[in-house]
């Protein structure tokens, strides 16, 4: 039987392409066109380009969620007073939770944010990871919610370990920035794709952690329904 796997909100089809690369039939769904031939000579699996509502319901055995973490992340914790007198703060933790609700019961469900509102709106985090704990030299705290009910995840343990060499900023701030940071990789790239990018390019999932999860979660779920 081959195993489904959905990315949601995923246009980098990094966790996407590294299920793939297992023979899942791994799908990425975001409202921006795919992006994985940027920094993957061969992707793999398929992008859905759309509202991830459309397919989230759909019979996927794990549903991998990075809801937008603009209006959550404690790194904008300044902005969050004015973010709940307008609704922006509610509307994110609302998508968030979806997430977290609306796969069917027999998926296995992991949601991903920076640690920020959520914990406070909701609950604390299964598990922080860091970049670092699997190969990619960049510390940012990376908090991770694992739907208890019928099927649950393990925990995600460090492989390749290293040391890191920066922090990976969020947000749209400058290049400067980065370097100030310690953040190398990457920078010129960045930079070329202007400023309007930068915040999204800053919250693509690093290779590595993505590698990690389809090489723990992707062998668990296998050897529970292979
Ligand atoms: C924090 S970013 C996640 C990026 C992801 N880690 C990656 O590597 O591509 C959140 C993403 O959610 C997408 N998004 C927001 N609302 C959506 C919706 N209703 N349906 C699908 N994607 C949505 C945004 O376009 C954005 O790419």
């Amino acid at each position: 039987m081959t195993l489904r796997m959905l990315a949601a909100c995923e246009m980098s089809g990094r966790v996407r392409s590294a299920f793939a690369a297992r023979g899942w039939d791994a799908w990425s769904a975001d409202l921006l066109p795919d992006e994985s031939g940027n920094w993957n000579d061969s992707p793999g699996g398929a992008h859905y380009q759309g509202d991830v509502f459309n397919i989230i319901r759909e019979d996927w055995d794990l549903v991998v969620a990075f809801p937008p973490c603009t209006d959550l992340t404690q790194a904008g914790a300044r902005f969050w007073k004015q973010k709940q007198a307008d609704g922006r703060q509610q509307a994110a933790a609302r998508f968030f939770m979806q997430m977290y609700v609306c796969p069917s019961p027999s998926a296995y469900v992991a949601v991903e944010n920076p640690r920020g509102w959520m914990t406070r709106a909701f609950r604390e985090p299964d598990q922080i990871v860091e970049p670092w704990w699997f190969g990619d030299p960049f510390a940012k705290k990376t908090c991770l919610w694992l739907r208890p009910d019928n099927f649950r995840l393990p925990l995600l343990v460090k492989q390749n370990e290293v040391v890191p060499t920066g922090r990976v900023t969020t947000g749209g701030g400058s290049w400067r920035t980065d370097q100030a940071n310690g953040k190398v990789n990457m920078n010129n790239w960045e930079d070329s794709q202007g400023r309007a990018r930068r915040h999204i390019l800053r919250s693509l999932t690093m290779p590595k952690f993505a590698q990690a999860m389809a090489d723990q979660w992707g062998e668990y779920i296998e050897r529970q329904r292979g």
